[in-house]
């Protein structure tokens, strides 16, 4: 018996005898030869059937297996400077496992919508297979930066009886009787957290009922949130400046491959250094009427007002200081201009949009329980929240990062929707 390796490994085995088990990607004819693209998860590998080499039965089988049919090929790894990974495999056996049905997914193109309804298949191609990898080299990143510094890993709840990120975008969920939500950020349980461990972060899915359809929004979305006492807006810039320093660098140490397969060019990404811009949200408003896009003070910035900011700087932007009235009641008022909340939004480079959002939160009672009062929340859901407050409060700050728009930047992706392996959108919950 052949030992059994992953194409990954293959080149350990140059000149052996080995088994490899996998899918069939494609398949092309020619004479007494037929070439099996086989991929096993690791890969792609050449695998070349040469008709007198092999029984007559595995030709033949050979000769008609359908796209994506599972099988396991053994045969001579042969180094071939030609092949992508340097080797190919001339076939001695081919054990069909499972002959596949007409596989729905051709190599010809198909629409958006046809291979979100195939997302359960459309996982098995190689731009897929970046993704995915990018997707989980980011997770591991952020999870790593946090846990090499002192953080402790603190999981906030996914039911919540109060609105964190506004009552607009809520998922009601009837909890035995009871209304309650899904959670739209962790970050108010990880104040309590920062409370009792000083340096806490959290990573996990949150939902928003964004019914927008927008090439940055999910309504199930990934977000890793830090949250430190003691620290302030300055602090949480820092952080953040040299978190995604961090993550982008290794991730791109580790995924190069993946990256320069999507035709996204690192050279965007080797940019990702220190010091990031920082400009207040009134030296934004000035840059955006002098681009030709006049935004009223008070006014949120939208999808497009990011991309004319962002495409002023060859790297992330640090945007900070908006007004109060269109952040979240949770945010610091500036000292030096209460009508401002101390918080920070880092914009991606090249049109990919707010990354993070955070900021200083509001530690002083009185001011807080005016704040929810104003944005209409009930007190009463928020009464373990203002404990916080009364219970030895510190400053502290702190910001959420979203997986999928970080994945998405860095793959060069244009919507997020292919970021995550199941999107779930205004109008896809399936498959
Ligand atoms: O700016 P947001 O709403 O901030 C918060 O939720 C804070 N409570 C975080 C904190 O301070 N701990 O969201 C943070 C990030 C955004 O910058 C964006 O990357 C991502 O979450 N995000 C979304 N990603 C995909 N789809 C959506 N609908 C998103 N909404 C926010
Ligand atoms: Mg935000």
């Amino acid at each position: 018996m052949a030992p059994v390796t992953t194409i990954a490994e293959i080149g350990r085995h140059a000149g052996a005898v080995v088994t490899l088990r996998g899918w069939l990607r494609g398949r092309r004819s020619s004479g007494k030869l037929v070439f099996l693209q086989v991929r096993d998860g690791t890969g792609t590998l050449q695998c070349t059937v040469f008709r007198p080499d092999v029984p007559a039965a595995v030709f033949e089988a050979a000769s008609h297996l359908g796209q994506e049919s599972s099988l396991s090929v053994t045969g001579e790894v042969r180094p071939d400077p030609r092949a992508p990974g340097g080797y190919e495999m001339a076939v001695r056996d081919v054990e069909v496992v499972s002959q596949a049905a007409e596989y729905p997914i051709s190599p010809k193109e198909h629409g958006t919508a046809f291979l979100l309804d195939h997302r359960h298949l459309w996982l098995r191609s190689r731009r897929q297979n970046a993704i995915l990898r990018v997707r989980s080299s980011v997770v591991r990143a952020c999870r790593e930066y946090f846990d090499d510094r002192g953080f402790t890993l603190v999981d906030a709840p996914i039911f919540t009886p109060a609105a964190c990120e506004g009552t607009t975008t809520l998922f009601a969920v009837d909890y035995f009787g009871e209304p309650a939500y899904l959670t739209q950020s962790g970050q108010l349980y990880l104040e309590a957290a920062a409370l009792a461990l000083g340096k806490v972060y959290c990573f996990g899915p949150t939902f928003r009922a964004e019914k927008s359809k927008t090439r940055r929004h999910l309504t199930e979305f990934w977000m890793v949130e830090p949250e430190v006492a003691w620290m302030d807006l300055q602090g949480d810039m820092d952080l953040a400046e040299d978190f995604l320093v961090e993550v982008v660098g290794r991730v791109l140490r580790e995924r190069r491959a993946e990256i320069e397969a999507l035709e996204r060019d690192p050279g965007a990404l080797e940019r990702v250094k220190k010091p990031f811009p920082r400009i207040t949200y009134d030296e934004a408003l000035v840059r955006l009427r002098d681009a030709g896009k006049p935004v009223e003070w008070g006014d949120d910035f939208g999808g497009d007002e990011e991309t004319v900011l962002a495409s002023q700087f060859d790297r992330p932007v640090l945007v900070h200081r908006y007004p109060a009235q269109v952040k979240a009641f949770y945010m610091k008022g500036d000292p030096e201009d209460p009508r401002l909340a101390l918080c920070v939004d880092v914009l991606a480079p090249e049109g990919y949009g707010e990354i993070i959002g955070g900021g200083q939160r509001e530690d002083d009672l009185a001011t807080l329980q005016r704040r929810i009062a104003e944005h209409g929340l009930p007190e009463a859901a928020f009464s373990w929240y203002l404990d916080l407050r009364r219970y030895g409060s510190v400053p502290h700050a702190g910001f959420g990062m979203g997986i999928e728009r970080m994945v998405a930047w860095l793959c060069g992706l244009h919507h997020v929707r292919e970021t995550i392996p199941f999107p779930r959108m205004l109008e896809r919950l399936t498959p």
